[in-house]
């Protein structure tokens, strides 16, 4: 049994996961090669929402947790779960640069009895392709001297009902022994583990999830521009289609899917793919409606002055996280609206309680204070991103026209015009 593990990457994934095994009394070595969060972890300050500073205050000095950007420390722990980020490089491949990184320094403190676990969302047959060489070099034979498995993380951030601990772990190990060791291992932390028969199905099953919510997501954001165009309200479509209890879920419209994996991991899959000599239409046409979303709702703002467009128009982004209740901008649509509408010459502002202030072009922008005087100097306010905490009925009491990209004005009315994304001219 485990009582000693290593997390690499403390970000989003990884540092909720340190916390937690932390929580079950093991020693946990946190290791990220970036040196503010490590300063800010020993000072026992968080940098995530989800991730109250008590937390890690209470696991630092209880000596549960301890960090570090050096990798030989690994060597005291039987297990390492990797969580770094696998972005896509700028011509939309996938970009493992960090992974290899990571995987070339465990090699150098691989003991014997090892675990090494991967974490983050990738295509099917990383693990294997990658883990495998890693640990063979080492003079090791997996399954018998060291173990090697994939487990998706399914975090989603800002969720108050599905923590880390109460969704299903899916796991699976490159050889039987492999799964058994990393079943084991989650079971100390996760309530439900789900193993599968190879590390390709599971890499797989995280692509399944994201890829269904991708085009589910595009699907919906194409039906909100039809019912624009027939004057329908889409999200009283969606509230009415809703009521069938069997059959259909519901997916809400927006200005595009944002964050690290939505819009991500489908291009995982699509670029592997390529080398069975197949494609997804699907994510094809997904990808093109999600990159579409902000200049679409750029058109339909150039039309509500239809003499000048946006052009020196005052415009305010109220959200730019991209999606409700967190501080993440990585993808986030608000900021591609932000840069379309700079370019046809609106003056553009943001006001995010979330995000105090995001670098756009290498200049550091702050949030604006929300406040009448700076509502009524504004020609429109934009809502992209529908935080609960967002002065709605400020807003609508003082900006003269509002444009709202996800029904957050639902009921709520004041001086301002509401105009809404699938919802034709009006959405009052
Ligand atoms: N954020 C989510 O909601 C979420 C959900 C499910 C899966 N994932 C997946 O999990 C993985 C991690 O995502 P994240 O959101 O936590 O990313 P993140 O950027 O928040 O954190 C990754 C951390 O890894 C560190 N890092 C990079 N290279 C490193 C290296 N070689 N050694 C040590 N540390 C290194 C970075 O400094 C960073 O702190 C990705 O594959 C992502 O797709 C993320």
């Amino acid at each position: 049994m485990h009582h000693s593990i290593s997390i690499i990457g403390l970000g989003y994934v990884g540092l909720p996961l340190a916390l937690a095994f932390a929580k079950r009394h093991f020693k946990v070595v946190g290791i990220d090669l970036d040196s503010d969060k490590l300063a800010m972890l020993r000072q026992g300050t968080s940098y995530l929402t989800d991730v109250p500073d008590c937390m890690i205050e209470k696991a630092i000095t209880e000596e549960e947790l301890f960090v570090t950007d050096d990798y030989r420390y690994i060597a005291s722990t039987s297990a390492v779960i990797v969580c770094v980020p696998t972005p896509l490089a700028p011509d939309g491949i996938p970009d493992l640069s960090c992974l290899h990184q990571a995987t070339a320094r465990i090699g150098r403190f691989v003991t014997e009895g090892m675990l090494v676990v991967l974490e983050s969302s990738t295509y099917p047959g990383t693990t294997r392709e990658v883990f495998m060489p890693m640990l063979e070099q080492q003079g090791f034979v997996v399954g018998r001297d060291v173990y090697a498995a994939y487990s998706p993380e399914r975090i989603d951030p800002g969720n108050r009902q599905y923590g880390l601990e109460n969704v299903p772990k899916i796991v699976s190990g490159l050889t039987e022994s492999c799964t058994r060791r990393a079943a084991e291992l989650y079971a100390a932390v996760f309530q439900h583990i789900v193993t599968v028969s190879s590390t390709e199905t599971a890499e797989m099953a995280k692509l399944l999830e994201n890829t269904y919510r991708f085009i589910n997501i595009s699907f919906i954001n194409e039906f909100a521009i039809l019912c624009d165009a027939m004057q329908i309200n889409v999200w009283e479509v969606i509230d009415a289609a809703r009521t069938k209890p069997y059959g259909f879920s519901a997916f809400y419209p927006g200005p595009g899917v944002g964050g690290h994996c939505i819009p991500v991991d489908p291009l995982y899959l699509q670029w592997k793919l390529l080398e069975h000599g197949a494609g997804s239409e699907f994510i094809r046409i997904a990808e093109q409606t999600n990159h579409s979303m902000p200049r679409y709702i750029v058109s339909r703002l150039q039309g509500l002055w239809p003499e000048s467009g946006v052009t020196k128009r005052r415009i305010l982004l109220a959200g730019v996280a991209y999606k409700q209740g967190i501080t993440d901008t990585r993808e986030s649509a608000a900021l591609e609206l932000m840069t379309l509408l700079r370019a046809e010459g609106a003056e553009v502002s943001y006001y995010d309680p979330f995000v105090p202030s995001l670098r756009m072009d290498a200049e550091e922008e702050r949030s604006v204070l929300l406040n009448e005087h700076v509502l009524h100097h504004m020609d429109c306010v934009v809502i992209a991103t529908d935080h609960a905490e967002l002065p709605l009925a400020l807003i609508l009491e003082h900006a003269p026209l509002v444009y709202d990209t996800r029904n957050a004005t639902k009921g709520l009315s004041g001086k301002a015009r509401i105009i809404g994304l699938g919802a034709g001219d009006r959405l009052e």
